[in-house]
């Protein structure tokens, strides 16, 4: 759906044209995974599937919510029903960010919103992260807050942790917020400073798909945090303020340091190598080594799928049959325990990459994956 559809609807619902439409966009992050909460780094780039968002402001404090995905009316939140933990459906995104707005002191008052977006959900691929961040872009617009991207993903972090209760890092709302067109974002989670890297994949003949395995496990919540605690663990025992402060230099002497501690172990050596691994996929795009980022990327997988257990028979498969169809490299992407996995090829290979990989799901008697190409693409903006 394009900005002018969006802008319609709003209009038949709410009875007047709105003030204006942002979109943000879904993500796959290229390599850094389970590093944002260790204040590591990460490589994000935006999808073109996005959420749009058409709103205007209103006086009252009411917030007044509508999804063309969903089914059901506009829903109705006065300004005193934001409360944490309240809301369990997809409304709890965007009271989330009017909610963390207003606790950060800001003006926010309320507003009509329709919605439509075309990230697919429980996919691994931000769909949340892009909901709260083109509301997030709107509000700031339309009440003049002139708040920077990566404040904006803060808040949106704050309204997905608090509001929601999900305990996520703060890649997915960075590179909503910040990504843009043609780049991958190296993002130093600490201090959210960004450098946009060029990664244009067609230039040189090469291609990035995404497979959505369309497998979402039960527990992945509980999981996420579980890995979560398990960091910080790592981190008191080590006596560092987070493993970004574990340089890959020192990993075996911290290792030894753990004794015993094996699950940590595990986890540590995973966040310690990642980081690496993102420095490393850095220094090989700058120096135009696009091709060489498949091992690296495989890589990480492995060390997902091994150390840091977050994999599932069905990502394994599609990294193990792309791999053997001779795809460059491979590996999930996101937090895992389902969702998508990303496959760097050969433009020619694509086709039978893709065929191979559907044909292994067919056999394993697994449900088709859906698979499209990713291009990097703009991060969020005002449309109209
Ligand atoms: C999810 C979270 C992110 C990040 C990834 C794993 O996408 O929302 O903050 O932790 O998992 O890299």
């Amino acid at each position: 759906m394009g900005a002018q559809q969006v802008a319609e609807r709003f209009t038949e619902l709410y009875g007047a044209e709105p003030e204006g439409v942002w979109a943000a966009p879904g993500r796959v992050n290229l390599i850094g995974e389970h590093t944002d909460y260790n204040d590591g780094f990460v490589m994000p780039f935006a999808l073109p599937q996005q959420a749009i968002a058409a709103v205007s402001r209103r006086t009252d404090g009411i917030l007044r919510l509508h999804s063309a995905d969903i089914e059901g009316g506009v829903v109705e939140l006065p300004p005193d029903a934001l409360e944490p933990g309240r809301d369990t459906d997809w409304t709890a995104y965007p009271a989330g960010v009017a909610w963390a707005l207003r606790e950060a002191g800001h003006g926010v008052t309320g507003a009509d919103v329709h919605l439509s977006s075309t990230v697919p959900t429980g996919a691994g691929l931000s769909s949340s992260a892009a909901l709260e961040v083109v509301i997030a872009l709107a509000l700031d617009d339309l009440y003049g807050l002139g708040l920077p991207g990566w404040k904006l993903a803060r808040l949106c972090q704050r309204a997905e942790n608090v509001y929601v209760g999900a305990p996520t890092g703060i890649m997915d709302q960075t590179a909503s917020a910040c990504c843009e067109q043609g780049h991958a974002l190296f993002l130093d989670t600490r201090d959210l400073s960004q450098q946009q890297i060029p990664f244009d994949l067609a230039a040189e003949g090469l291609r990035l798909l995404v497979v959505d395995t369309q497998v979402k496990h039960a527990h992945s919540g509980g999981e996420y945090g579980k890995r979560r605690a398990g960091c910080e663990k790592g981190a008191a025992l080590l006596g560092v303020d987070a493993l970004r402060d574990i340089p890959y230099a020192g990993l075996d002497a911290a290792l030894a340091r753990l004794g015993d501690e094996e699950e940590v172990r595990r986890l540590v050596r995973h966040v310690v190598t990642e980081d690496e691994r993102v420095e490393r996929t850095v220094a090989l795009l700058r120096a135009g080594d696009t091709r060489a980022i498949g091992p690296v990327l495989t890589e990480g997988h492995a060390s997902l799928r091994d150390d840091f257990r977050v994999s599932c028979p069905e990502l394994d498969l599609v990294v193990d049959t792309a791999l053997s169809a001779g795809a460059l490299g491979a590996r999930m992407t996101g937090g895992g325990f389902g969702g998508s996995a990303i496959v760097l090829a050969e433009a020619t290979d694509v086709d039978t990459l893709t065929k191979t990989v559907e044909e292994a799901f067919a056999a394993a008697g697994r449900t088709a994956p859906r698979v499209f190409e990713a291009v990097p693409s703009a991060g969020a903006r005002r449309l109209v």
